[in-house]
């Protein structure tokens, strides 16, 4: 089946907006993206790891849509899997197999390949990653960090033009973080990199600021620095209600 091709290069989310029950968690959120590397910013609660979803296409939005490269990623899942990738906050709800090889083969399975084929791409992963030697081992028995690195590896193993990253980092010692994101820095894919540490969206040349559901700000760094001045704002105050849900 061919792709469902319908606009230009990049990310286009046209006037999406997403409930769960009673609860606009997104409203009306346009962007039109194109920057190899885009930064989301946010604070906890503010919709990020929803909009992560609907940008994979894992979720269908309550209205409008999200196009990349074209592709209705919703609509259209089996070029969805090729156009992009996700990588989750919490690499527990991304691990679903045993071991290694079949949790990196699954993706590959869905992209057609055969089981040879797609047990040779998973080593060919591996070894580029130099972990040759997990390929038969548990899942369950791997560190926070070495299932990140796997949700990484099958990821990639995919090689989708896009990758949506959530928060990937969050929990992971300082060289582990640097060394998962040398990888991804340098792998030639287009990355949104969701977050709420601006740190993380350092020399980012797009940069979206997620506020309660809505778009507040879109730009480059200095999006970045008035994100920053507020939080340091907020935090001098003492009232948890945003995090009341
Ligand atoms: N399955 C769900 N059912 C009900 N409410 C939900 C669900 N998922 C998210 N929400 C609500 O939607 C809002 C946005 O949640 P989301 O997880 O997208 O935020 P986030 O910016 O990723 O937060 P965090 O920084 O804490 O990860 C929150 O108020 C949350 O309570
Ligand atoms: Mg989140």
């Amino acid at each position: 089946m061919r792709p469902n091709v319908q606009s230009g290069p990049g990310i286009h989310v046209q006037d999406m907006s997403h409930n769960i029950g009673p609860r606009r968690i997104l409203d009306r959120i346009s962007l039109q993206l194109d920057a190899p590397r885009i930064g989301v910013i946010g604070r906890n609660g503010s919709g990020k790891s929803t909009l992560a979803r609907l940008l994979a296409g894992l979720i269908e939005p309550s209205q409008g849509r999200v196009l990349i490269e074209g592709v209705d990623v919703c609509k259209d899942r089996r070029a969805a899997i090729s156009t992009v990738g996700i990588l989750f906050q919490n690499p527990e709800h991304q691990i679903i197999f045993p071991t290694v090889l079949e949790e990196i083969c699954f993706g590959l399975r869905q992209l057609g390949r055969n089981k040879a084929d797609a047990r040779d791409a998973a080593l060919a992963t591996l070894t580029g990653f130099g972990k040759a030697h997990w390929l038969d081992a548990s899942t369950e028995t791997l560190s926070q960090g070495q299932k990140h690195l796997l949700c990484m590896m099958a990821v990639m193993a995919m090689r989708p033009r896009w990758l949506i990253l959530d928060e990937p980092f969050a929990g992971l010692d300082i060289p582990t973080r640097m060394q998962l994101t040398r990888h991804l820095e340098n792998c030639g894919v287009n990355l949104v990199h969701i977050s709420h540490d601006p740190r993380d969206l350092a020399g980012y040349a797009q940069i979206c600021w997620l506020d309660r559901g809505q778009i507040r700000a879109k730009g480059d760094a200095d999006v970045l620095s008035a994100f920053e001045t507020e939080m340091i704002h907020e935090g001098a105050r003492d009232d948890l209600a945003d995090l009341a849900g």
